[in-house]
């Protein structure tokens, strides 16, 4: 949610730098961009409403090649709004002190309508509707001749979140830096130092990184880094090397991101399961949750907390968990546990997905959840991110970067680790050595099974073909295959802005039937695993009303492809892995009606992929 990008060199311009580092961040945010570079005559500031190619054209137009290379300094923002509409004015960065101080920030300052009349007061005359600009003022009011100090006795008075970078003309050669609550990552290149947030700004430039921690505040120059607290007192982070290159966060010859992201999932989940199953014990092995057996034993309970896809992968968790280790699971949405006063205590494994590691309301949720005493334990993709760090135990996704905004790849990874961590704890229990063994063979088959899937996209696209003028369609699923309808909805409403609902399939009769036609088209998910049948029955009620039916049928079962009027085709598979085949076929739909509809895939309006913000 808003990315930030900050430069500095003893040689390069940092207009190039920055620009491509927005650019790896537009996912981020991307209704408006700016950068603001200093010069020996001072701060230059562009601003630009929509994407960071218009900034860029802005910056064609207006600063010529051969005047660039006096800029070796600058800070750069891509906007996701929360405070103001998207127009240049609001757009970062913003200044203060007549122009000699820029600030980029990610975050929301929660008490900025207080801040900020206490500014008025002493006569300072605000442009925008944004709460950043207060911050930009008040470290301004408290510059006495040390931009470090300033910034922290500013950001001392602050409540909310911030991830900033500031530069000063008063102040030439320098950038502070701060991160409270959303992410900052420091990039150590042999001449250039970058600051983004997060590390696929920087792999362009060095493989180098800091991950600042929350308090953090630095000062940058060309000369290194240094870091405090914001009490002043120095801090010293470890220098680590971020283990993948640019190469994964290229489109490598896919249309979009999206699509990539799909196509990636074997050798994703490849990743996520190597060395973690141990065949000859019939389990997983998951040294990072640093777990004994006699703790895993002792847990009585599971929550699963997250937000939007990652939610719907812990609903799966509930299945799973329950079915191979008999422990009861609460899957959660983060901000209404966080805000439930819940009750978890020690004897509760509170388990916290995201792919990102950094929004706002699971951290929330796993800062409550520690606090109340209970295990907590994260699942994230991104290493070094605040969620990993915070819980300090969990399972990596090693699903490699994800870019596109609709989340893909991240929730195959996700349940595949959820499956490995249940039959980690089903064998401290009511598992059995075969039966862990026979899961085991299954998990290794995942990879290959979604391949099997990834070639159906053609004839999915021609089911998308028929479908792709419709604005509502139904989701339906029950067991295990209830949250994967959930997710084949929220797919198609993020990337198509098709009106989508995923139902219980016998919840659609007790109201939402009354508004099934012959233009509300229902995707029933009907691999063949127990309950199919009764799902069946549920399509007969659907067709009954004249509704469409497309059914994600198994493969080689004719009686399901026969009851409904498209069908799309999963391989045959156990009941543990019919969401993730299932699932990813809906991707692929979903994915071909945007095409079709000709929408903005990888983002998607109104969407962050990272949301750090409430
Ligand atoms: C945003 C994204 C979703 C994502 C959710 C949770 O809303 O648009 O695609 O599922 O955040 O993200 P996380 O990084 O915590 O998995």
């Amino acid at each position: 949610m808003c990315g930030i990008v900050g430069f500095t060199s003893r040689e390069t311009s940092a207009v190039g730098p920055l620009i491509s580092g927005l650019r790896r961040l537009e996912y981020r945010g991307y209704d408006s961009a700016g950068v603001a570079l200093e010069s020996p005559d001072g701060i230059r500031v562009y601003k630009q409403t929509g994407k960071v190619a218009e900034l860029d054209a802005l910056l064609k137009r207006e600063l010529p090649e051969d005047e660039r290379g006096k800029f070796t300094i600058g800070i750069a923002h891509t906007r996701w709004a929360t405070h103001g509409l998207p127009t240049t004015v609001n757009a970062h960065p913003h200044l203060a002190d007549g122009g000699s101080l820029a600030l980029v920030h990610n975050g929301i300052v929660e008490n900025y309508a207080a801040l900020r009349a206490g500014l008025e007061k002493h006569g300072v005359v605000f442009v925008s509707q944004t709460d950043t600009e207060v911050l930009a003022h008040l470290i301004a009011a408290f510059d006495h001749g040390d931009l470090l100090a300033a910034t922290c006795d500013a950001l001392k008075r602050v409540e909310g979140t911030y991830g900033i970078a500031v530069i000063s003309a008063k102040h030439r050669g320098e950038m502070i830096v701060a991160r409270k609550g959303s992410p900052l990552v420091i990039g150590m290149g042999e001449k250039d130092t970058v600051v983004a947030s997060d590390v696929s700004a920087i792999v362009a430039h060095t493989r180098q990184v800091i991950y600042l921690k929350d308090g953090d505040v630095a000062r940058i120059t060309p000369e290194g880094v240094d870091i405090y607290s914001l009490d002043n007192a120095p801090v010293s982070r470890e220098v680590q090397e971020v283990d993948w290159d640019i190469g994964a966060i290229e489109k490598g010859g896919f249309e979009h991101f999206m699509l990539k992201e799909i196509f990636e999932q074997p050798d994703a989940l490849r990743n996520t399961i190597r060395g973690r199953l141990d065949a000859a014990e019939g389990t997983a092995i998951l040294s990072g949750l640093g777990l004994s057996p006699r703790e895993l034993a002792a847990i009585r309970r599971l929550v699963i907390i997250g937000c939007g896809t990652s939610l719907h992968a812990g609903m799966v968790g509930k299945y799973l968990f329950e079915s191979l280790a008999g422990v009861p699971v609460s899957p959660e949405q983060a901000a209404e546990f966080r805000y439930s006063n819940p009750i978890v205590g020690p004897d509760d494994w509170v388990i916290a997905l995201s792919q990102s590691g950094e929004t706002a309301d699971t951290l929330a949720a796993v800062r409550e959840s520690i606090r109340k005493g209970a295990l907590v334990s994260g699942l994230c993709n991104v290493v070094g991110s605040t969620i990993a760090r915070e819980t300090g135990r969990g399972v990596y996704l090693h699903a490699g970067p994800e870019i596109s905004v609709a989340s893909t790849k991240a929730f195959t990874a996700q349940v595949t680790a959820l499956l490995m961590t249940a039959l980690k704890l089903g064998r401290t229990r009511r598992l059995s050595h075969e039966e862990g063994t026979a899961l085991v063979a299954q998990i290794e088959r995942i990879p290959d099974l979604i391949a099997e899937v990834l070639k159906e996209s053609d004839a999915i696209a021609k089911v998308a073909e028929k479908y792709a003028k419709s604005d509502d369609m139904f989701f339906i699923g029950r067991g295990i295959l209830y949250p994967a309808a959930l997710e084949g909805a929220l797919k198609i409403k993020e990337i198509a802005y098709v009106h989508a609902e995923g139902y219980q399939a016998a919840e659609l009769k007790h109201g939402p039937i009354a508004l099934l036609s012959d233009e509300t088209p229902v995707v029933a998910l009907l691999a063949d695993i127990p309950g199919k049948e009764k799902t069946l029955g549920n399509v007969q009620e659907c067709r009954a009303r004249k509704a469409p039916v497309i059914g994600v049928v198994t493969a080689d079962d004719e009686a399901a492809a026969a009851a409904v009027d498209d069908f799309i085709r999963v391989p045959r598979t156990s009941v543990e892995l019919a969401p993730i085949l299932s699932v990813v076929a809906l991707q692929l739909f979903a994915y071909h009606v945007a095409r079709l509809r000709g929408c903005e895939i990888d983002q998607p309006r109104n969407l962050a992929k990272s949301v750090t913000v409430e």
